[in-house]
């Protein structure tokens, strides 16, 4: 089993390149089992979520390969099966835009129920009310089997009204309506960089999506998308967690290949706790003051600050000045990872959907990464602490993150990764 291994106490500086944004490169993948042509799609994250995904679309028939590290040329003319299986499937969460892409393309799909990180209860019923109303027909026995399987004559636009904030079920209903008959208009959607990643994708390949990063999503179905090149955006949250690791060491660090304008809600809680924050055209420079001023946070859809950004800070808030309130509105527990702070001597209360942190001094220990994000605080409050921590199931940080050690290495950062 691998482990990180890191020894606190070092101010990271230097610049570090972001990678392309995983939440879109996730969706975007499985997107292109729309195209009826072969799409090449660069900037794509050397992460396992995108192994993950890329293997799926192979069983499913297209050809996919890697024209280099960074570079996918999909073919998806030869998709012809409909089956996705559990055995890939559990390992990421996104698996369920399989469902979208497949009812759009060869009007059926049977897709085990997604895995990935475990914040409780995690429903896709939006995605389901969407796809119903354009006109599938989903099986509910297969539900409770553990699979979704949904099929359609042919889908018709409609009017779907999401009843919560979801970017999963906007992503989805949107790759469905895509090659539906009429016009599909989606109203109080998600409006994430990554979604209006998605639909760009899609206009690039043909399609006819108007309002992605608006509350309202119309989409004029197209007959077929043809082939074409398209760049993935930055990943915000990539950035988002260098950003945090500059101000949790005092450090000053360049994060290049970013847009200012997606981090506009992390740089200004950075500012707050102290940190300089200087924005560029495509670069952000985060100084560290060395104190960490306390805050108060709560999550909420973009443009508000991002739940996957808060276990981040609330491992840079264990080590403030006083104390801080965190609260997570998108996510019904998403505080598993808070045990491990604790346990690094953090002084940490969980009320309901708020942490209360009164910042103190860490010092490291044996600690586990609960998930993606809270593997990534673990990283931070390891670099932070006092002595030597070391992380255990870091398959978690390895779904979407790449060559995180490497990158905080060449900033000056003490970690390896071993092997037992
Ligand atoms: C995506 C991100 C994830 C991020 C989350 C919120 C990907 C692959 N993952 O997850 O990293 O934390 O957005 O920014 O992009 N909900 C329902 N019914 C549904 C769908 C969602 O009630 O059908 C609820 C969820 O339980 C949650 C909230 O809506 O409370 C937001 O979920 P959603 O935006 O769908 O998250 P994901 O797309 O799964």
């Amino acid at each position: 089993m691998e482990k990180l291994v890191v020894k606190g106490g070092k101010r990271l500086c230097g610049e570090v390149t972001i990678s392309g944004a995983k939440n879109a490169a996730v969706a975007i993948i499985p997107a292109a089992i729309l195209v009826d042509g072969t799409c090449i799609i660069e900037n794509i994250p050397a992460i396992k979520d995108v192994t993950v995904i890329c293997s799926i679309l192979e069983e499913l028939g297209a050809k996919v390969e890697f024209l280099d590290k960074y570079t996918v040329k999909i073919d998806s003319s030869s998709v012809n099966k409909y089956t996705a299986p559990y055995e890939h499937v559990r390992k990421m969460r996104a698996s369920y835009y399989l469902l979208g892409a497949l009812l759009g393309r060869i009007k059926k799909a049977d897709v085990a129920l997604p895995g990935g990180c475990n914040f409780g209860s995690r429903p896709i019923d939006q995605h389901l009310k969407g796809f119903k109303a354009l006109g599938a027909a989903i099986d509910d026995c297969a539900e409770e089997t553990g699979a979704i399987y949904a099929e359609t004559e042919g889908l018709i636009g409609t009017n779907v009204y999401l009843d919560v904030v979801s970017v999963g079920a906007t992503i989805n209903v949107m790759l469905a309506a895509t090659l539906a008959r009429g016009t599909t208009i989606i109203e109080n959607v998600a409006k994430e960089p990554h979604i209006v990643d998605v639909a760009n994708f899609l206009n690039a390949m043909g399609a006819n999506i108007k309002g992605a990063g608006t509350d309202v999503i119309k989409i004029h179905g197209v007959e077929k998308l043809h082939g074409g090149t398209y760049s993935i955006i930055p990943d915000q949250i990539e950035a988002g967690t260098f950003m945090v690791a500059a101000a949790a060491t005092g450090g000053d660090i360049l994060v290049k290949n970013v847009i200012p304008k997606h981090m506009d809600s992390v740089s200004a809680k950075l500012v707050e706790t102290g940190a300089k924050v200087l924005e560029f055209d495509d670069s952000i420079r985060v100084i560290g003051s060395g104190t960490i001023k306390p805050v108060n946070i709560k999550t909420l859809p973009y443009p508000g600050f991002p739940t996957d950004m808060q276990p981040q800070f609330v491992s840079l808030l264990a080590a403030s000045s006083g104390t801080s309130t965190v609260t997570e509105s998108v996510w019904e527990s998403r505080f598993q990872y808070v045990d491990e702070l604790l346990r690094m001597g953090a002084d940490i209360t969980i009320s309901g959907r708020r942490a209360i942190i009164r910042g103190t001094g860490l010092s490291g220990t044996q600690v586990r990464a609960t998930d993606l994000r809270g593997g990534a605080g673990m990283v931070i409050a390891g670099l932070m602490a006092k002595g030597e921590t070391v992380i255990t199931d870091i398959q978690y940080i390895d779904r979407g993150y790449e060559n995180m050690e490497e990158k905080f290495r060449k900033l000056g950062a003490d970690i390896k990764r071993i092997d037992d």
